[in-house]
């Protein structure tokens, strides 16, 4: 894996722009553009371990967090941490912490674009959960203080979807016919960041369904194929609508009374 170079205290510190302007060419190489690191007026960067002293909460389990990990894979990146999300923290410390001296992200998703910069392009399409306005906040679906910051990676499926079903809990089923798509993880279908699309759907059309149901015959048609042999030629019906339109597979979740997922 490439990993970004990153900075560490010092270079945070004593760095300045100059520095900047290196890590940030590192970055774009990376598909990941560091702008600057968070900002707040007059204050100067602590290290984790002051935080530690107050929010045991956060510290605790943050060696196993994945932006903890990301660090300690570059030995010369050192104890950056928190204060990488935070902003810099030694007017917070030096008051004995309050709200107007530190950056909670809850409120804001820029200092994840600082060094997430596509994701402020994919919130900003049509179709997104409102994290721009603060309606969402990244901390809904990401971990960033314990394990791993997407629930579900690797082999525990269900951990992903339940970071969508505890809200989205039509979708949860159970389903008397389950359509065995989403053990591929809602993901499969939806980019939760957004899209051009409607429903944050990956693709606009039939293309959706023909990602796994793959046609036999060519022409974008689906017939029988080795996901479901007895299909039959969707010609015809694919010229009135998209394969989840009124009437044809309604209930693309899963269904309770079609094994087709008609209604
Ligand atoms: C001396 C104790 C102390 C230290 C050290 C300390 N904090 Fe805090 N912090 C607090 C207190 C108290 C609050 C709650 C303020 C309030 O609710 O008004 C707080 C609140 C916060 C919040 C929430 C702000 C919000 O808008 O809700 C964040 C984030 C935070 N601290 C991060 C940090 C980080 C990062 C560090 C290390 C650089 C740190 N704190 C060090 C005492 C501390
Ligand atoms: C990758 C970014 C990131 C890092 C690194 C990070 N945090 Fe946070 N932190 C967040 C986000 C996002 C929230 C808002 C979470 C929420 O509201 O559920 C948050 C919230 C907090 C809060 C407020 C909690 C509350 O209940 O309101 C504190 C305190 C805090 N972080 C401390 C820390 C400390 C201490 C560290 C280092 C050990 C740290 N954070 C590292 C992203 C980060
Ligand atoms: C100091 C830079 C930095 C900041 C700030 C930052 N990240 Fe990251 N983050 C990274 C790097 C580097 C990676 C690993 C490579 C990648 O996926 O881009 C990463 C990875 C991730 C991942 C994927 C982890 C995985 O296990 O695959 C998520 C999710 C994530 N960040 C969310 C956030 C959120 C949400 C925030 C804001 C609260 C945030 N990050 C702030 C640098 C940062
Ligand atoms: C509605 C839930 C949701 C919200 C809100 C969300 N994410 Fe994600 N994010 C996910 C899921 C699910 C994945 C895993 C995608 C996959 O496995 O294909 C992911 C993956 C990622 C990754 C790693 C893979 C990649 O796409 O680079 C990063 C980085 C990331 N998110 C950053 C963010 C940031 C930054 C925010 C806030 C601005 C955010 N996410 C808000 C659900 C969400
Ligand atoms: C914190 C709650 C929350 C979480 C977690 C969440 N969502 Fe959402 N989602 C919403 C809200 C709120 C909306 C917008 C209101 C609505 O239309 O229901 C929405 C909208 C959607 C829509 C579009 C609905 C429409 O009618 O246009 C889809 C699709 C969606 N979410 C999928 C997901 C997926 C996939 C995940 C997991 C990666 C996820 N959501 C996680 C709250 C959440
Ligand atoms: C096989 C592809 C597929 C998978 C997998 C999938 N969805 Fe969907 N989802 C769709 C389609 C297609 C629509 C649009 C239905 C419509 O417009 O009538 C949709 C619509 C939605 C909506 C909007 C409300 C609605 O029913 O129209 C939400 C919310 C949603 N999905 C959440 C989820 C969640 C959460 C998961 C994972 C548990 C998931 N989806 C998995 C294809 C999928
Ligand atoms: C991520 C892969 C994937 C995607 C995308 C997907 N499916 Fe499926 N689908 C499956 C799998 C796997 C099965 C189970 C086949 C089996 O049990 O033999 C299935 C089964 C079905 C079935 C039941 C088969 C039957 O006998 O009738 C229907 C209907 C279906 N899918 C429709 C759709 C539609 C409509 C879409 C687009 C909205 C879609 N699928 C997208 C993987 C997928």
């Amino acid at each position: 894996m490439i990993t970004c170079p990153r900075w560490n205290k010092s270079t945070l510190i004593f760095g300045g722009t100059a520095l900047w302007g290196i890590v940030l060419i590192g970055c774009v190489a990376a598909n990941r553009t560091m702008v600057a690191p968070p900002q707040i007026a007059g204050a100067k960067f602590v290290g984790s371990k002051e935080c530690a002293q107050c929010h045991t909460d956060q510290t605790d389990h943050f060696a196993t967090a994945s932006h903890a990990k990301l660090a300690l894979a570059d030995a010369k990146v050192g104890d950056t941490g928190c204060e990488a999300c935070h902003g810099p923290g030694s007017l917070h410390v030096a008051v004995g912490g309050s709200k107007a001296t530190i950056i909670n992200p809850r409120k804001s998703p820029e200092t994840c674009f600082q060094c997430h910069l596509d994701k402020r392009a994919q919130f900003s399409l049509p179709n997104s959960h409102d994290v721009m306005h603060g309606k969402m906040s990244c901390a809904d679906c990401h971990e960033l203080h314990s394990g791993n910051a997407v629930a579900g990676t690797g082999t525990d499926l269900e951990g992903q979807n339940a970071t969508c079903t505890k809200c989205h809990t039509q979708q949860k089923g159970p389903f008397v016919y389950e359509h065995a798509a989403l053990r591929e993880g809602c993901v499969s279908c939806h980019n939760p960041h957004g899209t051009i699309n409607q429903k944050m759907l990956v693709a606009r059309d039939a293309n959706l369904c023909l990602r796994c149901h793959l046609e036999s015959t060519g022409g974008g048609v689906i017939n029988a194929n080795a996901i479901n042999p007895s299909a039959q030629n969707h010609n015809a019906r694919l010229m009135q609508g998209t394969c989840w339109s009124a009437s044809c597979h309604e209930a693309p979740h899963g269904s309770n009374a079609n094994n087709h997922f008609r209604y």
